[in-house]
C-alpha cells in the first residue's frame, strides 16, 4: 500500500480538495486498493470541519466526493506513515516539515509534478477563485499519479 497525504493550512480548501480529486483519479483508474489516501492541516483553527463550501461547491459541480472528510491537523507521526507528502505551498512545506522532522517520505510541493508559471496553489480562502485551485490540483494529480506509478510499479 503506498501512502499519499495532502497538507495545506486550514485543511478546509485546497488539501481537502487534493484529497478528494486524487482519490476520484486513483478509483478512476482502478488503484484504490493500492493506494492509501489523506489531508491534514499545519493549523488547527478549522479541526472537525466539513471542507469550506467553496471546495464542496467545485467537487459537487465534477461529481466528486467529499464524503467522510473533515478537518484534522498534522501530528508527527504522519511524517511516518504516509509514503508521499505533497504540501500546496512553501509556508506548509516550512512547517510540516518542522513538526515532522526527520521523514523518509517524498516531500514535494503539489506543483514540483506540472510546468507551470506558479510554484504554490494559490490560497482560495483569500483568493476566493476555487476554479483556479481546482484546475492546478487536478492538472498536478494527474501528474502525481503517473509519478507513484512509476516509482512504486503500480500498474
Ligand atoms: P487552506 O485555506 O489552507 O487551503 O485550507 C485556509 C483555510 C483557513 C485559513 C487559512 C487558509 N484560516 O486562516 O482560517
Amino acid at each position: 500500500m503506498t501512502k499519499v497525504l495532502f497538507v495545506c493550512l486550514g485543511n478546509i480548501c485546497r488539501s481537502p480538495m487534493a484529497e478528494a480529486v486524487f482519490r476520484h483519479q486513483v478509483k478512476e483508474a482502478g488503484l484504490d486498493s493500492q493506494i492509501e489516501i489523506d489531508s491534514a492541516g499545519t493549523g488547527d483553527w478549522h479541526v472537525g470541519e466539513r471542507p469550506h463550501k467553496g471546495t464542496l461547491a467545485k467537487m459537487e459541480e465534477h461529481g466528486i466526493s467529499t464524503e467522510g472528510m473533515y478537518a484534522r491537523q498534522i501530528t508527527p507521526r504522519d511524517g511516518k506513515h504516509y509514503d508521499y507528502i505533497v504540501a500546496m505551498d512553501d509556508s506548509n512545506m516550512n512547517n510540516m516539515l518542522c513538526v515532522f522532522g526527520d521523514t523518509k517520505a517524498t516531500v514535494l510541493r503539489m506543483l514540483d509534478v506540472i510546468d507551470d508559471e506558479l510554484t504554490e496553489v494559490p490560497d482560495p480562502y483569500y483568493t476566493g477563485d476555487f476554479e483556479q485551485t481546482y484546475d492546478l490540483v487536478r492538472r498536478a494529480s494527474i501528474a502525481l499519479l503517473e509519478k507513484i506509478k512509476r516509482e512504486q510499479a503500480i500498474v
